[in-house]
């Protein structure tokens, strides 16, 4: 099953498709994340993404089209995965419908989650995600066992640096401008479903699975 993940900064992409990834069996692949681990690890790559991600600007594109398109040829992204975060323009969207094209293949189905932007300010704020994995929790919504310790490596749990108010409003300007596109793009290839990100994790992973089959 190849899946992927549509939405604003905070709707809940990287929550749904964590758990999309182990129901199915396929990788998780989140470029946000790929990016933050280049940055942890202090990479040519990391410095240069950052930036533009603590400005709450997109990554240029000719950064994000190889790493992709590399992540994809490796061996467990060839049954399947869910991709998260990317595509976020139609050059991303047409480079990733080459790709595949290329083997035979396309994405099966692209999920809106859809949440309204005066939720996300609210959401972001209480996002907390883990120094060391990346894990991601939240002060209300998904608390962890420990207060400020992640679950699953012990590390400590902080503000992702662009989830600062200010520069989650100019993510979302950037979201409407240059992502929400794709939602026609997917709709004109007949693979687009949305769904209420509005509603509790667990309705909402439960409409996807609806959606994509058991
Ligand atoms: P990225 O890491 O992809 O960030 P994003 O798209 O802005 O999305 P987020 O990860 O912030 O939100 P999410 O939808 O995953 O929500 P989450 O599940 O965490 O990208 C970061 C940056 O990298 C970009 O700004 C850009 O600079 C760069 N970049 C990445 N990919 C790129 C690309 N392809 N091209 C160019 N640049 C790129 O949920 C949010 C919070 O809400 C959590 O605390 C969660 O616990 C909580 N929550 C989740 N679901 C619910 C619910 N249903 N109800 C209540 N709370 C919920
Ligand atoms: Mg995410």
């Amino acid at each position: 099953m190849k899946l992927i993940m549509l939405g604003a900064p905070g709707a809940g992409k990287g929550t749904q498709a964590k758990r999309l990834a182990a129901k199915y069996s396929i990788p998780h692949i989140s470029t946000g994340d790929i990016f933050r681990a280049n940055i942890k690890n202090e990479t040519e790559l990391g410095k240069k993404a950052k930036s533009f991600m603590d400005q709450g600007l997109l990554v240029p594109d000719e950064l994000v089209l190889e790493l992709v398109a590399d992540r994809l040829s490796q061996e467990d992204a060839m049954k399947g995965f869910v991709l998260d975060g990317f595509p976020r323009t139609i050059p991303q969207a047409e480079s990733l419908t080459e790709t595949l094209e290329k083997i035979n293949s396309g994405i099966n189905f692209a999920i809106d989650v859809d949440v309204p932007d005066k939720n996300i300010v609210r959401r972001m704020s209480g996002r907390r995600a883990c120094v060391n994995c990346g894990e991601t929790y939240h002060l209300t919504n998904l608390k962890p066992k420990q207060d400020g310790i992640c679950d699953t490596c012990g590390s400590k749990l902080v503000l992702r640096s662009d989830d600062e108010p200010e520069t989650v409003l100019k993510r979302l300007k950037v979201y409407h401008d240059q992502t929400q596109p794709l939602i026609d793009y997917y709709k004109g290839r007949d693979t687009l479903h949305s769904v209420d990100g509005t509603k509790d994790i667990k309705d909402i992973f439960s409409e996807i699975v609806e959606i994509l089959g058991e």
